[in-house]
């Protein structure tokens, strides 16, 4: 197969990719096109011996909605006060509840259990990989995503509270061996976030020739 984009092409997209937290309930492409773009990026991301691991929810409107309150009611119990609380309401009212829809990735269980059977001396490798795998997975659908103008950004709420992780699947019915990676509230964009520093890439590659 021929190569259709240059690296300039993909480095393009993959700047526009970014952690967007304004974002607005309106999309420039179809539901449709957004599942085809989920889809594509599940069958082209790749996983450890192909073991194929990751698998995603795509959520769209009232369902958005009440993940997004179900998430707040969760981690509002961790909040110290409500002054704390006031500022989180207006972050979370102004991006992850106002976005146009959420894609929630797993991990099956149940499908590295299989490959963990085949290779039981590969276990604590596979683990590691199949965790590989889904970020992996994550940036791809993240930058495709970018490269439509949808803002989107990564969470974590159900990954590190069991009660988000309960509260998750009483929104969405998943598999119970699906295994909660992340949540991502995506939109069309109200507001770029600002540059970040980065470290000098002489710190950060070694060349040898
Ligand atoms: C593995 C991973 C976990 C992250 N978890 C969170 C998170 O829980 N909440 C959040 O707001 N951003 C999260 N981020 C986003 C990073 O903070 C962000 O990507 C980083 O600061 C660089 O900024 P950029 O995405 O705008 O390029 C995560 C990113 C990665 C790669």
């Amino acid at each position: 197969m021929t190569n259709s984009v240059s690296s300039a092409q993909l480095f393009a997209a993959l700047r526009a990719r970014r952690s967007v937290y304004a974002i607005k309930p309106s999309s420039p492409i179809s539901d449709s096109a957004i599942r085809e773009l989920v889809e594509a990026a599940i069958h082209l991301a790749p996983t450890a011996y192909n073991s194929q691991t990751p698998r995603i929810a795509l959520v769209f409107g009232d369902k958005h909605k009440r993940v997004w309150d179900a998430m707040w009611i969760e981690n509002q119990k961790t909040f110290p006060d409500a002054e704390f609380e006031a500022a989180q309401r207006k972050k979370w009212e102004n991006g992850f509840m106002s976005g146009y829809g959420s894609i929630v990735f797993f991990d099956d269980r149940k499908t590295l259990e299989e490959f963990i059977a085949k290779m039981p001396h590969r276990k604590v490798e596979l683990t590691a990989w199949s965790k590989n795998g889904t970020g992996i997975l994550q940036h791809t659908v993240w930058t495709a995503l970018a490269a439509e103008g949808l803002g989107a950004s990564l969470q974590h709420f159900p990954q590190i509270s069991t009660t988000a992780d309960a509260a998750l699947r009483k929104v969405i019915d998943v598999p119970e061996e699906w295994e909660c990676t992340a949540i991502m509230p995506f939109g069309e964009i109200v507001q770029h976030p600002a540059e970040k520093p980065k470290l000098p890439v002489s710190e950060l590659v070694k060349v040898f020739d």
